[in-house]
């Protein structure tokens, strides 16, 4: 509503016809108002046209909230920094999910309902066996992820909140499970089972770096760098992967195969494969003397090339986990001792570079979350194909929250959108013999 009592609308005018059309605003509790189109076809005969969907508000969200101009991520109303900082990654996941932070009891019971899922069925182990050993990891996690429908029958009725909340609850628990397997599956290690006495990260690294011949002790800074990345990756708003979980949902398909989905599309190196494609890009530069050479292609508009790890569709500031990601990167390298490993310097140096080029400062292209994650894990002795795994073990929760949102919301209708013709115009078969 307007100051003076009326609806808030734009009108439209079609200068062909010279109709005038309103169209609703709806506000939000925070950023922009959105332009209510669901009539517009109906009143107008017209579609929008919004390629990657820059302008296209998909579903009312509660969630995730990002003003990219302010370099700003809150998560149900939390700064990121501040979760970071002072949480943990499965008291973000409640938080997430339910909206509100636990207090000591909830949240003593969320942990426990997370411990009893994280191992997976038996069989599910002869699934990796299918796989070749040089498997990309990721395609492990789309055909293992995607396998768990046909395990667990008895989560698998969206229309059922209670098997909603064990199907939330087995895929944040076991992501974890299937993705350090994944690596051991390529190393042709044993798989080790998760410990339900660790801490959910420290876990995750148990799982990955331990052997069944000797304890192993995961490094206490280590693990505290996981849970801040895990964090920091747990949810984006409607970034291509949610909206990808999200668009599979509205067609009612079980949560596995929606999460499957979501993992297909982080893969790609614009989205959550872009940390992968840091590391390829800093091996591909090779030396700080050839840095120029490559900020060079970048600004190249007959280059494909892009600088990895730099830019984002919504911040156009600094992204704000990118704050956090670079301290955290720092703090690694100190504790581990990497700092003048060849690759890390140069990314240090192109980190410098970049941050001064006017190019990249004119067009706001600061290093993202991806830049320094990918720096940290290959510290952390992760290999570069198990990045995007890794990413998604985080952003499984926002996968889950996100759906769980999408299947409560009474708007939601199957996702089906349109689009702009400009094929060929109708016209009639022509019989091979008279084909030229
Ligand atoms: C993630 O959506 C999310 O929230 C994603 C994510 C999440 O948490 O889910 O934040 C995770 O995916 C982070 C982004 C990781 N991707 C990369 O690091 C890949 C490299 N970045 C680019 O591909 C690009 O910046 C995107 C895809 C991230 C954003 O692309 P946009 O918004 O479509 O921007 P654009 O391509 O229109 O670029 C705007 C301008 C262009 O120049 P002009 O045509 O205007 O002259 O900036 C240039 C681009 O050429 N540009 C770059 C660049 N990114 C954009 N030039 C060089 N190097 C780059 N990395």
């Amino acid at each position: 509503m307007t100051q003076d009592g009326k609806k808030d609308l734009v009108t439209l005018v079609d200068s062909a016809s010279g109709q005038k059309f309103e169209l609703p605003i709806i506000p939000g509790t925070m950023g922009p108002k959105v332009l209510d189109i669901r009539s517009l076809y109906g009143q107008t005969g017209y579609f929008t046209y919004d390629p990657g969907y820059t302008s296209t508000g998909s579903c009312e969200s509660k969630i995730t909230y990002i003003d990219g101009d302010a370099g700003v991520l809150l998560h149900r109303g939390y700064p990121i920094d501040q979760l970071a900082e002072h949480s943990d990654y499965l008291e973000v996941c409640y938080l997430l999910l339910k909206g509100e932070l636990p207090n000591a009891n909830q949240k003593e019971k969320f942990e426990k309902d997370i411990r009893t899922h994280t191992m997976v069925h038996e069989q599910i182990n002869a699934f990796y066996r299918g796989f070749r050993r040089d498997a990309h990891p990721m395609a492990v996690m789309c055909g293992v992820v995607g396998a768990l429908s046909a395990f667990y029958h008895d989560s698998l009725d969206i229309a059922d909140p209670h098997q909603r909340m064990i199907a939330s609850h087995r895929l944040i628990a076991k992501m974890p499970t299937i993705a350090a397997w994944a690596y051991k599956y390529s190393r042709g290690e044993p798989f080790i089972f998760p410990r339900n006495s660790l801490p959910f990260a420290e876990n995750f690294l148990h799982m990955m770096f331990a052997t069944p011949c000797e304890e192993y002790k995961v490094n206490p800074v280590l693990a505290r760098a996981m849970e801040r990345i895990l964090i920091l990756h747990a949810d984006h708003e409607q970034n291509a992967s949610t909206s990808t979980v999200r668009l599979a949902g509205s067609s009612g398909a079980n949560p596995f195969a929606c999460i499957a989905a979501g993992i297909a599309s982080l893969w790609g190196p614009a989205h959550g494969g872009a940390n992968e494609a840091v590391l390829q890009m800093l091996t591909q530069i090779g030396s700080k003397e050839r840095i120029p050479e490559f900020i060079a292609r970048a600004k190249d508009k007959n280059d494909p090339f892009r600088l990895m790890g730099f830019g984002h569709r919504v911040y156009k500031n600094y992204d704000p986990r990118a704050t956090v990601m670079q301290r955290t990167c720092h703090e690694v390298l100190d504790e581990l001792g990497v700092r003048d490993e060849p690759l890390l310097e140069l990314a240090m140096e192109l980190e410098r570079i970049a941050l001064e080029d006017p190019y990249f400062v004119e067009k706001k292209l600061y290093p993202n979350v991806d830049f320094y994650s990918g720096i940290i894990f290959r510290a952390m002795g992760i290999p570069v194909s198990m990045f995007t795994v890794l990413f998604a073990v985080a952003r499984t929760v926002g996968w889950v929250a996100q759906w769980n949102e999408m299947i409560g919301d009474p708007h939601q209708k199957i996702g089906r959108p349109r689009q702009l013709y400009t094929g060929a115009t109708q016209r009639d078969f022509v019989p091979l013999h008279a084909r030229g």
